[in-house]
């Protein structure tokens, strides 16, 4: 099976490209994490997982979803993850992380795509993105042979120490700067509610026809980049940047 976390669309793409190479579906994973119900899965053969690069490393949100679910003890399980430079300390996370679910770690692969953190780095203009997400096709592609040879992901090792102080930094970031404070809505707001929608936690809510933020939020840049208007704004970090819209738009 194929799962995905996605906040952009880079990561969704990157499943669904799998997926349809090896003749299956890829399945957004806040379908089961929104229902609160943790989810049991029973089917054989491979499971791949695909999700962002947060803070050098795969997303919180696919190890919660590993954890939180039940897969077949065993099953041969990839990490594909997307990123802007580099999936950073993955490999070892996500050895780590198959050994505590008595899963088969079969390797991580990175597939560098368009950044879309908007609120901290400098996001492209569409053809700058359109030529990242033409190399990232055949990428994309070998690691689906990969998979559907039933063969390892190559990796890089990861050494002791960029492994613990890579862990301490992305402890401290998701505690202390995945917040939601600076966020706010501009007079361009036409109150259509995609940014409600779109949210991968359920955390916006509409308040006199604009949208407020709670305090669960993954950074996932899935509402600034993706409201219609462009009326989100991330302090004055987001200003003047283009949005990125996803792979779909940016190849429209
Ligand atoms: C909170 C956050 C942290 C990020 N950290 C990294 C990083 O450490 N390394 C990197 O190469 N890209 C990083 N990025 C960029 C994303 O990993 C990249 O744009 C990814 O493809 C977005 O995937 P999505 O469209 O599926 O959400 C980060 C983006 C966000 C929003
Ligand atoms: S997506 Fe944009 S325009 Fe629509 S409600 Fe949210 S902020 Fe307003
Ligand atoms: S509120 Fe946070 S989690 Fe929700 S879409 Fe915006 S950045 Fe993503």
């Amino acid at each position: 099976m194929v799962f995905y976390f996605s906040g952009t669309g880079n990561s969704r793409f990157a499943a669904e490209r799998i997926a349809k190479a090896i003749g299956q579906e890829a399945h957004d994973i806040t379908v089961y994490t929104k229902k609160k119900v943790p989810p049991v899965f029973i089917e054989g053969g491979a499971y791949v997982f695909c999700c962002p690069s947060y803070m050098s490393a795969l997303a919180k949100a696919i190890t919660d979803f590993i954890s939180w679910a039940s897969f077949p003890k065993g099953s041969k399980t990839y990490f594909v993850v997307t990123c802007a430079a580099s999936m950073g300390i993955t490999p070892k996370v996500g050895a780590e992380l198959c050994e505590q679910n008595g899963l088969d770690y079969m390797g991580s692969a990175q597939v560098v795509m368009p950044q879309n953190y908007i609120a901290l780095f400098t996001t492209k203009q569409k053809e700058d993105n359109n030529k990242i997400i033409s190399e990232a096709l055949p990428v994309i592609d070998m690691i689906a042979e990969t998979v559907k040879n039933g063969e390892k992901l190559e990796e890089k090792k990861i050494g002791k120490i960029e492994y613990s102080v890579t862990k301490w930094v992305r402890d401290v970031y998701y505690k202390d700067f995945m917040k939601t404070k600076k966020f706010t809505a501009t007079d361009k707001c036409i109150g259509c509610q995609m940014c409600v929608r779109i949210c991968p936690l359920n955390n916006i809510s509409m308040q006199d026809n604009k949208p407020v933020w709670g305090d669960k939020c993954s950074h996932c840049m899935a509402c600034i980049n993706r409201c219609p208007k462009d009326a989100i704004e991330y302090g004055k970090g987001s200003v003047g940047k283009p949005r990125y819209k996803g792979p779909e738009a940016n190849l429209e």
